[in-house]
């Protein structure tokens, strides 16, 4: 039986701070310059997150696209999209939201809705030219 990678790619806008509590408001500022403006800012994030498992001969599947869809749909779009990451998303409480910080959580968000290891990767577009990738390591 084939093994196989598949990714479903969706793209959702938010706005987040860079501060972390563990820095005086001045080192703050040093730090993350313009993204710790107090009111923060926003991206249209992109997230693809890829699933790898054996290709099914009878559906020829790995994972039905749909029922990813809507894993992602329910653990981070709903909870993601049109909110400030700061102070409205559950899951991200008490983490500073940079990418690499998003591509971890984003992971433990799915994995707990995910059959066992399927999951292999989330991959997080902050910017065109900024990612992060996180494979549960
Ligand atoms: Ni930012």
């Amino acid at each position: 039986m084939a093994t196989a990678y598949i990714i479903r790619r969706a793209v959702f806008s938010a706005a987040h701070r860079l501060h972390s509590e563990q820095l005086s408001d001045e080192q703050n500022r040093e730090l993350y310059g313009k993204c710790d403006n107090p009111y923060g800012h926003g991206h249209n994030y992109t997230l693809e997150v890829t699933v790898q498992g054996e290709i099914n001969p009878t559906t020829g599947m790995i994972i039905n696209l749909a029922d990813l869809k809507a894993i992602i749909e329910q653990q981070l779009l709903k909870h993601m999209d049109h909110r400030h990451l700061n102070h409205e998303v559950p899951f991200l409480k008490d983490v500073v939201p940079t990418t690499e910080n998003l591509a971890v959580a984003c992971w433990q968000q799915l994995q707990a809705a995910m059959p066992a290891g399927l999951l292999y990767e989330v991959k997080i577009y902050e910017t065109e030219n900024n990612y992060a990738v996180y494979r549960g390591e």
